[in-house]
């Protein structure tokens, strides 16, 4: 084999590499803008949403739809400050436990502090006396020691 020969392989096997790293360079530009323009090509399972979107806008009043002085979504009862507990109360927990839980305005004072404390609960600002407000009215002590009388039962025959 000839020198001159042994120059043009060598010529040719680097030319190759250079034309394949060029169409790999290429390739992953390709697939980058193709990413870039809708990064959903390569997700492996088509992003069919498995839940609803609700729709969050004011303008859709059956979110917060009130009926019988129940807020329904969130079970607590109408009245003034409502939506104020509602934004600021049912982030973290459900509102169930604010309406389990009964107290005079120092103990839910109390328990907003404690909450601000040691759970991350933001400063409430002005809202804070709407909204001790609203729980004082809404929640207070329960004052009745035990159950009321039952009445109008329909009583039944033990069968023995
Ligand atoms: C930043 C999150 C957060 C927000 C907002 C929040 N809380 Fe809480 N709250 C908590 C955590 C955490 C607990 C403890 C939950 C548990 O014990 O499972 C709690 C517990 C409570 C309890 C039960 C306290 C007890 O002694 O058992 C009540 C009542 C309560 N929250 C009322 C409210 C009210 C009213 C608001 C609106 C002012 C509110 N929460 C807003 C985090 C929050």
């Amino acid at each position: 084999m000839s020198k001159q020969d042994n120059f043009r392989k060598q010529v040719k096997s680097i030319y190759s590499i250079l034309v394949v790293s060029f169409i790999m360079v290429l390739l992953i530009g390709a697939l980058g803008v193709m990413y870039m323009i809708d990064p959903s090509v390569f997700s492996y399972k088509k992003d069919t949403p498995d839940s609803k979107v609700v729709n969050v806008s004011p303008e859709n009043d059956d979110r917060d739809k009130i009926e019988n002085g129940i807020h329904l979504r969130t079970g607590l009862k109408d009245g003034e400050g409502l939506m104020t507990v509602v934004n600021n109360c049912t982030n973290c927990h459900s509102a169930q436990l604010v309406i389990q839980n009964r107290m005079n305005q120092e103990r839910w004072v109390e328990t907003i502090r404690w909450m601000q404390k040691t759970q991350n609960l933001w400063d409430l600002g002005p809202n804070e006396k709407v909204i001790v407000n609203y729980l004082v009215t809404n929640y207070p002590p329960k004052s009745k020691g035990r159950r009321e009388a039952l009445t109008n039962i329909e009583w039944y025959p033990l069968n023995e």
